[in-house]
């Protein structure tokens, strides 16, 4: 795209420039983003700047650089986002106990909202009028991109996959015709992974009866240690800050080491029948360890501390949390107010969980905290109890009295 720009110098002469507009795109260096460049590049004349968020996926980012500036891209940005996307979106789905359909994590979903925000921080930087990303027009990511581009500004979205309806034979088709190497794996499965989870879709797994092979999984194994890892995780207001007394204020590495403990005990695994927000059914796998562990042990300390009205209302509003973000309303204000209840809800989820994992099980097996509302004078079976049982039986009486009389009246008691 050429924007002619036409400077009037005298009667005489005129200077006309053409500037080429640009476009900025989030870049992983797979199949689907290599082939936006190609596309942006041959089909729109636009000159292209990629941008690469490292939000823990673990890529080789100078490898990245390399492919993106061999596609002749004219500026490409590596930005480390893993910090900022644990204490901001991380943290709070913790804190949400956050599984959309009570299965999936949300890694990739909270993730493109701060992919969204660093492309138009970069667009506004180069002056670019254009972001491009390599989402289809079938899955949830065009959905969450482009609502968050649109709510920080107003730059011309550019979606060459989903436009162009093009399919991953198409793509291969044109990235070889443009002498673009794909890899072997891309070829399989198409996978997005991040510091919260990797998930895999696509291939073989398509078919929902097909069992994943074991060339699915990288984080998960299946050759387990003949012992339990026990690992103790403390949390302060509903954020963990530590695991076995390491990792204080190294929340990256936290998560880091927890995936790696669970995963090694063939914890993680999710194979999960996926309502897509536009409509569709989908079969995701999903490999989220660390996730698991400190979503159970979180959602275990609040059953220490909350009141069972607490508890009730909020998984509620965990819910709807988690049923916003999926959805990629990350940006409604409702997720904002909802937060705000969260955070609350979370002034006395501090202590200690202790979590045991063996052979592909996980198991919360001991918890302590200050401000529990646990009383073991009471529930004690023990002749010391302090409760008093007696209390107990008007107590039925009351809680069951509407119950008793409906059930007197129609079956004339
Ligand atoms: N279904 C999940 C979501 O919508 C994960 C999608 C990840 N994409 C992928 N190509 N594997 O958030």
């Amino acid at each position: 795209m050429f924007i002619k720009i036409n400077i009037f110098i005298n009667s005489y002469y005129t200077l006309i420039i053409d500037l080429v507009d640009k476009a900025v795109v989030a870049f992983s260096g797979g199949l689907d983003t290599t082939v936006v460049v190609k596309y942006l590049q041959e089909k729109y004349n636009l000159d292209v700047i990629t941008v690469t968020i490292d939000v823990g996926q673990n890529e080789n980012y100078e490898k990245i650089k390399a492919k993106a500036i061999s596609l002749g891209v004219k500026n490409h940005y590596t930005i480390n986002c893993k910090e900022e996307f644990v204490k901001n979106f991380i943290f709070p789905s913790i804190k949400a106990n956050s599984l959309y359909q009570k299965k999936y994590c949300l890694a990739t979903a909270l993730a493109r909202p701060l992919i969204a925000n660093k492309l138009t921080n970069i667009a506004k930087k180069e002056n670019a009028n254009f972001v491009a990303h390599g989402c289809s027009g079938k899955g949830n990511d065009q959905v969450r991109f482009d609502i968050a581009l649109q709510s920080e500004s107003s730059l011309s979205i550019i979606a060459p996959i989903r436009d162009l309806n093009l399919n991953r034979e198409k793509e291969i088709d044109f990235a070889k015709k443009h002498g673009v190497e794909i890899e072997k794996i891309a070829k399989k499965f198409s996978i997005d992974q991040n510091l919260w989870g990797r998930s895999i879709e696509g291939g073989s797994l398509e078919d929902p009866y097909n069992e994943p092979g074991d060339e699915v999984f990288s984080w998960v194994t299946k050759c387990f240690p003949d012992r339990p890892t026990y690992i103790e995780i403390e949390f302060e207001n509903g954020i963990p800050v530590s695991v076995n007394n390491q990792f204080r204020n190294e929340p990256i590495q936290l998560i880091e080491y927890i995936n790696e403990k669970a995963g090694s005990h063939g914890i993680g695994i999710v194979d999960h029948i996926e309502d897509r927000i536009i409509g569709m059914k989908s079969r995701e796998i999903y490999e989220n360890p660390a996730a698991v562990c400190l979503i159970d042990a979180h959602f275990d300390l609040e059953k220490m501390v909350q009141t069972s009205h607490e508890i009730r209302f909020k998984s509620a509003v965990d819910e709807e949390w988690s049923r916003l973000v999926y959805s990629g309303l990350w940006n409604d204000p409702l997720r904002k107010d909802l937060d705000m209840f969260i955070n609350s809800t979370q002034r006395n989820v501090t202590g200690l969980v202790k979590i045991k994992m063996y052979k592909g099980n996980l198991r919360v097996v001991g918890r302590k905290c200050e401000n529990s509302l646990y009383n073991k004078d009471m529930i004690t079976y023990g002749d010391n109890s302090v409760f008093d049982q007696t209390m107990s039986l008007g107590f039925i009486k009351l809680w069951g009295m509407q119950t008793t009389e409906a059930n007197k009246l129609q079956k004339n008691v």
